[in-house]
């Protein structure tokens, strides 16, 4: 496994489309594997393809150290429901922060690594990650879904 660089908010590959995933090889097994170990590392619930320089429909998302990181390829969101706002940020833009409006609840359609397809349920935070992750796939960033942008200076302070 590898770490990968982050790719930082300017970058043009962020407001690409991805592309979908037809080959469950190799070298897609070891995308994943450093995407994981790249949020991990970065302290993120999620990631996506697009932030390691990758155009490519793949995201990871751990929103529990205890649990196992969650793969999504060629993710779907299937089934949304209910509203949440809560403060949300994102790898590629470090220091900004914002309140979203988000789904409480998604039904999420991914395949794995072998090309196993999954359905997840996701609520709070988890929702908000699928949520975030799946729209970094079309070159969305979190920003589109602020309802108020939060100062940083005022969170450390308080
Ligand atoms: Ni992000």
């Amino acid at each position: 496994m590898a770490i990968r660089n982050i790719v930082l908010e300017g970058d043009p590959i962020l407001s690409k489309k991805c592309r979908v995933i037809e080959n469950f090889d190799e070298r897609l097994a070891q995308l994943i594997d450093d995407m994981i170990e790249t949020m991990r590392l970065n302290n993120g619930v999620g990631l996506a393809a697009p932030q390691v320089g990758m155009l490519k429909r793949v995201v990871v998302v751990q929103v529990d150290r205890d649990e196992p990181a969650i793969e999504l390829v060629n993710p779907e969101i299937i089934e949304a429901e209910g509203t949440q706002e809560e403060a949300e940020g994102c790898l590629s833009c470090p220091g900004e922060y914002g309140i979203t409006k988000r789904p409480m609840r998604v039904k999420v359609k991914a395949l794995d690594r072998l090309g196993k397809e999954h359905i997840y349920e996701g609520e709070a935070l988890l929702a908000r990650a699928f949520c975030h992750e799946i729209d970094h796939l079309d070159g969305i960033l979190f920003k589109s879904h602020v309802v108020q942008m939060l100062d940083v200076s005022d969170l450390k302070s308080s």
